[in-house]
């Protein structure tokens, strides 16, 4: 039997590449320079699999570029760039990576929130561009973190990990989430149940973390941003569209925040020239970013692919309603 043909629109790492060699017959795309949307609509019409990253769209058109197609496998834990419904109906398969990143991301999110809060990348700056005169009392002083407020919205496994890691520093943290968490979890992580506004008035920083969905699409948008306190910082690490980035400057010029730490923008790879200022911290979408979580997200998306076909259930199905044992 012939090996089932997949294109892997990056080169991934060893470990992955060694688990889809060993079943199906793969294609890289190893050039530097990401793929193309012709390119990749060329090179998936004969595939029976793809692992595809977040910047590629799998949508109705690609779908139909790729006739034989069984399974889109994105190497990300977000999935915005699929249209599972089209997937779906076309009964292939849409695999995502949730779960092996959340630690890191949680870091990440700790990372900006601490260099925003203590100003870190102006204090780089200074160091490194020849102009520092030496210790001053009132020089960049930022804002103290520890026993502050953590407003978490999105109380899912990486706000869960963002709220864990409040413990230490003595934060009272509140959390802003549909659904609400066990009791055993609350006390655990001592976290309170907020509705959003309250959440928004009562917290030093607002840690995003919701899916990008029809409902979070601008969820901070200039209202709701201007229930936040004058003095607190929002720091995403979610999805950029969550954040309407023309409301988030008008709120930084207008002094209705303190100041933003953001991993992801409205329209990657595109930033609002109005956050490069000196109280926005940017990061370039890599909260996920350590060679261990990505390496295990990359397996994590070959193991689905090889799960599929070796005729088992992908562990990761966005839409588990389409496996049909072979
Ligand atoms: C990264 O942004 C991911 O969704 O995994």
């Amino acid at each position: 039997m012939p090996k089932p043909k997949v294109l892997a629109t990056h080169a991934l790492f060893p470990a992955a590449q060694e688990i889809l060699n060993a079943h199906c017959d793969v294609e890289y795309w190893t050039n530097p320079e990401r793929i193309s949307r012709d390119e990749l609509l060329r090179r998936v019409k004969d595939k029976d699999g793809l692992v595809c990253l977040l910047t590629e769209k799998i949508d109705q058109g690609l779908l139909s570029a790729a006739p034989k197609l069984r399974i889109a496998s994105n190497v990300a834990v977000g999935f915005d760039n699929i249209d599972v419904a089209a997937c779906t109906h076309r009964s292939v398969v849409a695999t995502n990576t949730p779960g092996v990143l959340d630690e890191t991301t949680a870091d990440f999110a700790w990372t900006l929130l601490m260099a925003v809060a203590r100003r870190l990348v102006e204090g780089e700056e200074l160091a490194r561009g020849g102009n520092w005169k030496g210790w001053d009392l009132d020089q960049l002083v930022g804002t103290d973190v520890f026993g502050k407020t953590l407003g978490i919205v999105g109380f899912g496994r990486i706000g869960k990990a963002m709220a864990r890691r409040a413990l230490g520093f003595h934060m009272r943290v509140l959390y802003a989430d549909a659904v609400r968490a066990p009791e055993s979890v609350e006390r655990e992580l001592r976290a309170e149940h907020k509705d959003l506004s309250d959440l928004l008035a009562q917290s030093d920083f607002v840690s995003v973390h919701v899916p990008l969905l029809p409902e979070t699409r601008g969820l901070f948008d200039a209202q709701r941003l201007s229930k936040m306190k004058p003095t607190a910082f929002l720091i995403n690490t979610s999805r950029g569209p969550v954040v309407d980035e023309a409301a988030l400057v008008q709120a930084l010029e207008a002094k209705k925040i303190a100041g933003a730490a953001l991993d992801v923008f409205e329209k990657e790879p595109a930033i609002h020239p109005g956050l490069k200022r000196p109280n926005v911290v940017l990061a370039p979408h890599i909260a996920s970013a350590s060679i261990e979580t990505r390496t295990k997200m990359a397996c994590m998306a070959a193991q689905n692919v090889v799960a599929l076909f070796t005729g088992q259930q992908p562990p990761n199905m966005l839409n588990p309603e389409v496996f049909k044992p072979s």
